[in-house]
């Protein structure tokens, strides 16, 4: 899981207030437990944790082993929940610059014509498997992505079929049908969990465990993490922290940034940012969800974060213990000036430039918390993911709104397909 640090967010929140929020607080946790809040119907993200399904573990794990002894690229075609959390992991959890083997690539998150154009190109040659991802089986962006590698893998390979791994809904859907005609092996997506909080589903799990991330270990984090949001505890951190932004929300905030201070991530600051966007953007109500990557978006829209409208709030997002890493040696002459910094190791360095931060951003009128992580490993992950999804449903019922649809993502979807010509 991660603890939350508060220093800078509870002064400017009224005691008084705050702690009255606490029986509400309880309340909209307790309706996650019983089932009893809107959108009751999509809560087996937190089921399947409470009673994990081992067999289906073992046929992921079999199927990726069988990915990573054969395939140099296995192409994700997905957008939305069907791509970000895996994104996000793989990210988190793989060297920054040793590709992983083999290498998970993305299709079908975009509609741009050259990415997909040269990754047919950049496929030549290569041993391709492919997992199509899409619950409803008929989002265009992945639909259209696999028509193209659906039609490239099939004059490529002649065990294309072998290769195609489609994850979808177990008995409906285009994708189903087309999976069932094929002949491709298939996942579910099970009805009672929404896209964005699939990423320990099949949809996340498969192509996390080709790129030889331990999955049993991210989902046994996820597990634990479930398990210790079981009886109610206002300071458990997933609890305050959807409390205290919810106190924010109605005192007139508007934008949450989400600020990592690690590049590997970002991803899991892109999952974060759909999970609470689409969870809770409704009803003309939520904070706007922004990721930034600190130090280097400080000195960019730092400036904003410092000085602009005080309508912002902060989360950081932090790891506590990165391993050993480089320190700063001394230099005889100092022709850079850094001797002072001569014994320090550079994640010191990142630690205090985090610390220096969220004191000068609070200063400036923003309150911040810091989500830390003890230390970036699978099971730390799964708990940090699970930790985010609990308290995202929180954050939902306080506002009064179903965290678990998304009505407003089909408006851009009705008038494309009427420009179109869908029939
Ligand atoms: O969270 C969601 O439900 C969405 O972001 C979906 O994941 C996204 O729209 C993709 O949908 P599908 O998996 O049905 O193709």
């Amino acid at each position: 899981m991660f603890t939350l640090d508060r220093r800078h967010a509870l002064p400017f929140l009224d005691p008084d207030l705050r702690d009255a929020l606490t029986p509400r607080v309880e309340a909209a946790h307790q309706a996650v437990l019983d089932g009893t809040g809107a959108g009751a119907e999509m809560l087996g993200w937190r089921q399947m944790l409470l009673d994990p399904d081992d067999a289906l573990l073992g046929r992921v794990v079999e199927v990726a082993e069988e990915v990573r002894a054969r395939a140099d690229v296995l192409l994700c075609i997905g957008i939305g929940g069907s791509y970000l959390g895996t994104d996000a992991v793989i990210d988190a959890l793989s060297p920054p610059f040793a590709k992983t083997k083999p290498e998970v690539l993305f299709a079908g998150h975009h509609l741009s014509p050259r990415y997909h154009e040269e990754l047919l190109h950049y496929l030549e040659g290569k041993s391709v498997y492919v997992n199509v991802i899409s619950k409803s089986g008929t989002t265009l962006e992945p639909a259209l992505a696999f028509r193209f590698v659906r039609a490239w893998m099939e004059q490529r390979f002649e065990d294309h079929a072998r290769r195609t791994i489609a994850t979808t809904d177990a008995s409906k859907g285009v994708l189903h049908d087309l999976a069932a005609a094929k002949g491709y092996r298939t996942f579910v997506v099970p009805d009672d969990v929404g896209g964005r909080f699939s990423v320990l589903t099949p949809v996340g799990l498969l192509p996390i465990a080709a790129a030889g991330i331990d999955v049993r270990a991210l989902v046994d984090g996820a597990g634990q993490a479930a398990h210790a949001l079981t009886d109610f505890d206002p300071a458990h951190p997933a609890i305050a922290y959807a409390a205290d932004r919810f106190c924010f929300h109605e005192d007139g905030y508007k934008t949450e940034v989400m600020a990592v201070t690690e590049p590997r991530l970002r991803g899991v600051g892109a999952w974060w940012q759909q999970l609470f966007g689409e969870s809770e953007g409704k009803e003309h109500k939520g904070l706007f969800p922004v990721v930034l990557q600190y130090t280097t978006d400080l000195h960019s829209v730092g400036q904003y974060v410092q000085e602009g409208q005080r309508t912002l709030v902060e989360t950081f997002l932090r790891v506590e213990d990165d391993g050993p890493g480089l320190v700063v040696e001394a230099s005889s002459d100092d022709p850079d000036r850094l001797n002072y910094l001569a014994g320090k190791p550079y994640a010191e360095v990142n630690r205090v430039a985090w610390e220096a931060t969220a004191a000068a951003h609070a200063e400036g009128g923003v309150p911040n918390w810091t989500v830390e992580l003890p230390r970036l490993d699978a099971p730390t992950l799964g708990g940090c993911l699970y930790g985010f999804e609990h308290a995202v449903a929180v954050s939902g019922y306080l506002l009064a709104v179903n965290p678990f649809d998304q009505p407003g993502v089909e408006a851009y979807k009705q008038k494309m397909f009427a420009l179109l010509g869908k029939p």
